[in-house]
């Protein structure tokens, strides 16, 4: 069984271990050098370049190097083929530190001790009400329901928007375009860990922050193209919204020339908030390879249609 590796981001001989350590007799073939293109069963990739699936005549599935499939989707010429995404215990766990850690940071007013400190003042802001903290995240999936009971269970007030109704302990539910304004009008602090589709392609725009009350709090740790940049940047201009905090950015990585690196009340990070461990997916990688291999289909098959 031969597998196409290909990322820019991910340690190919990491990956390459860890896979042969969960499948001995794997052939690990990493981009460019692939020898003879007929071999390869199956490619596990990260923002593949275009053209280059098409061009293994015996491939049988792609699997992304990640929760997210866009990156695959974005090749216009991608073969009809089982794309298969990442459910990783340990990349979930990673997004809802991320998330909880945003979270906090600003419902404990980090922002504000640090200037303090770095002014020598001690001063005590009043204490935070958790509460009535309302904190809405966008998208109920494997992610995102895990954050939503995170923060529920730190005593948050949380809601959830995701495309179908979700009943989940503790959490007030929203679903589909109609009720996305309603949603976000009762959001202090937003996170949102969409998928990238047709559909949720700048969603975090002016209308969607005039939705949310004056002050609010926006994370992204979903993809770069969720958010209109300028928007964002208009709306802290005005104050309505508080400040942001980004994992994820339109171009990656961010230009230095981007306003965002300065924006006061901005916090950026680059593309780390869930990085998948070759130690933990690779098993399940392997296992959706031998599935694939005796015609069975595999796990975590994403539906085209969808985008997700
Ligand atoms: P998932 O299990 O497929 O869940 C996706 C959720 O989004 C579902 O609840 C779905 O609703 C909802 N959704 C999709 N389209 C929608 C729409 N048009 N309107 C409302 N809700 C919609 O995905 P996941 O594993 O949680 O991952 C989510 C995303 O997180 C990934 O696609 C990726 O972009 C991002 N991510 C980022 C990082 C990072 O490092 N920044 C790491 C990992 C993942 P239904 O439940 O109703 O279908
Ligand atoms: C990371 O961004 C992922 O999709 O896993």
């Amino acid at each position: 069984m031969a597998l196409l590796f290909y990322s820019k981001v991910d340690d190919p001989e990491e990956w390459t271990d860890a896979l042969k350590r969960a499948e001995p007799a794997l052939d690990v073939r990493v981009w460019p050098e692939i020898g003879e293109a007929a071999d390869i069963d199956a490619a596990l990739v990260w923002r593949p370049p275009t053209g280059m699936l098409a061009s293994l005549p015996n491939l049988k599935a792609i699997f992304s190097l990640g929760a997210g499939v866009d990156h695959v989707f974005a090749d216009d010429d991608l073969p009809d083929l089982p794309v298969v995404r990442l459910v990783d215990p340990a990349l979930t766990s990673q997004m809802v530190e991320y998330v909880l850690l945003a979270v906090l940071d600003r419902h404990r007013r980090m922002d504000a001790y640090r200037a303090y400190q770095a002014r020598g003042e001690w001063h005590q802001l009043p204490a935070a009400d958790t509460g009535a903290c309302r904190v809405g995240v966008m998208g109920l999936g494997e992610i995102g329901q895990a954050i939503a009971l995170a923060l529920a269970n730190l005593g948050f007030a949380v809601a959830g928007w995701s495309r179908t109704q979700k009943q989940l302990d503790g959490i007030q539910s929203f679903h589909g375009a109609g009720q996305l304004a309603p949603f976000l009008g009762r959001c202090d602090i937003v996170a949102c860990v969409l998928p990238l589709t047709a559909e949720t392609t700048g969603i975090l725009d002016a209308r969607a922050f005039a939705a949310m009350p004056k002050g609010a709090y926006v994370i992204n740790a979903g993809r770069g193209g969720h958010l209109v940049e300028a928007d964002l940047m208009a709306a802290l201009g005005t104050g309505h919204l508080s400040g942001a905090w980004l994992d994820v950015c339109q171009e990656e990585p961010l230009p230095p020339d981007n306003p965002l690196w300065s924006q006061p009340n901005v916090t950026i990070t680059p593309h780390v908030a869930g990085w998948v461990l070759p130690r933990t997916a690779s098993v399940q990688v392997i296992e959706n390879l031998r599935r694939v291999l005796a015609g069975n289909p595999p796990h975590n098959i994403v539906d085209p249609a969808r985008g997700y």
